[in-house]
């Protein structure tokens, strides 16, 4: 049950976009609001996903974790099509420069490098061998963020909500790796 009420609010971004870009056609410009919808709902998505040892006092959700992140990832992905099929074309070489010209979009083609690495080793085979390098999603989220502030030409009220959770979220999951590290390993054993 859990799962499927799971599914319904991970796709309901999804959704309501679709709704919105094909239904109501109401969109101005579909290549910025594909790179919002699509943007925000990735870094949400991450960010939930480190939550959940936070909040497992309260709900536990440990063993979705895997499948949020892989959504985390979905809809990276589809921010990256919208890049590199409706903005650049399918031109390879305008790739290369963006990246190349654009301190921004460096850093999120280096955030979702990362997260392609995650999600391709997050079967459990994989997972047992490469899960230490799992951590790279802190460094991963950090790029995201400063991406997504630097994408930014002005700041809104909700945008500065988002930066000021993703600080608080950041907070809390540092402290928590403070305390743990600080246990004696025979007390938490
Ligand atoms: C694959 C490499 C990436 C490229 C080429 C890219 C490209 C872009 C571009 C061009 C914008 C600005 C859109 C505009 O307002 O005109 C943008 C914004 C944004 N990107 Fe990315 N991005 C990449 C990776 C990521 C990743 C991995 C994430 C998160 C998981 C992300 C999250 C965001 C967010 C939250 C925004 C701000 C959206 C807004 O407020 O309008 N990006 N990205």
């Amino acid at each position: 049950m859990k799962r499927i009420l799971l599914f319904i609010i991970i796709l309901l971004p999804l959704g309501f976009s679709l709704y919105e870009l094909f239904i109501l056609e109401n969109v101005k410009d579909p290549i910025k609001y594909i790179y919002t919808f699509t943007g925000v709902s990735a870094t949400v998505i991450l960010f939930a996903s480190i939550s959940i040892s936070l909040i497992k006092k309260w709900i536990n959700l440990l063993k979705y974790r895997r499948m949020i992140g892989l959504f985390g990832f979905f809809y990276a992905f589809l921010h990256f099509l919208n890049f590199y099929i409706l903005d650049a074309e399918l031109d390879f070489s305008f790739v290369v420069k963006e990246t190349l010209d654009k301190p921004f979009i460096y850093l999120g083609m280096l955030a979702f490098f990362i997260l392609i690495f995650m999600a391709s080793t997050s079967t459990k085979t994989l997972f047992r061998k490469y899960n230490k390098y799992h951590k790279l999603v802190y460094f991963a989220l950090i790029l995201i963020t400063i991406h997504f502030v630097m994408a930014q030409k002005s700041l809104t009220i909700v945008q500065l909500i988002y930066i000021l959770l993703i600080l608080f979220i950041s907070y809390f999951k540092l402290l928590q790796q403070i305390i743990k590290n600080n246990i004696p390993n025979n007390i938490t054993r």
